[in-house]
């Protein structure tokens, strides 16, 4: 199986930023980790960071063709961005949202995800664990 791991806007800064809400990992150190997980259960993942909405979309788009999973961290644009629930729905792969914070139990505009919807599921406030969830859960799924 491959995986494609998205981490959108601001989660470059993951170690620096707030790390009481996010924690003290870098994402470096976090994808390194999911990759060896990934790697243990004899898959394929590949990572991505960017900071913009269109380069988010291009890679679910990429990933029709290529991808058996996706898991993504679309940061803020989770709360908002239709364009890339949209092409969540139109590349078909399934996609696990992750979230390290509990959005949840944070500003109420951070309660809303406008991509839910189109996930296989939503994992919040698990912190660094919730990639390797995720990974779980698609990888877990294909054998069934
Ligand atoms: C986040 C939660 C979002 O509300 C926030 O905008 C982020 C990170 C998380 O991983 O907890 O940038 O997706």
């Amino acid at each position: 199986m491959k995986l494609l791991v998205i981490n959108g806007p601001n989660l470059n800064l993951t170690g620096r930023r707030s790390p009481e809400v996010y924690g003290e990992d870098t994402l470096e150190t976090i994808m390194g980790e999911l990759y060896n997980y990934v790697e243990s259960m004899g898959s394929e993942m590949f990572e991505i960071q960017t900071n913009h909405e269109g380069d988010i979309i291009d890679a679910l788009h990429a990933a029709m063709d290529s991808f058996d999973g996706v898991i993504l961290n679309a940061g803020a644009y989770t709360h908002y961005s239709y364009a890339i629930r949209d092409a969540i729905e139109a590349c078909g792969v399934p996609t696990v949202e992750v979230h390290l914070s509990d959005i949840h139990n944070r500003e109420p505009f951070r309660a809303l995800s406008v991509i839910e919807s189109v996930c296989i599921a939503q994992i919040s406030g698990q912190g660094k664990k919730g990639y390797t969830l995720a990974a779980k859960l698609l990888l877990t799924r294909s054998m069934n």
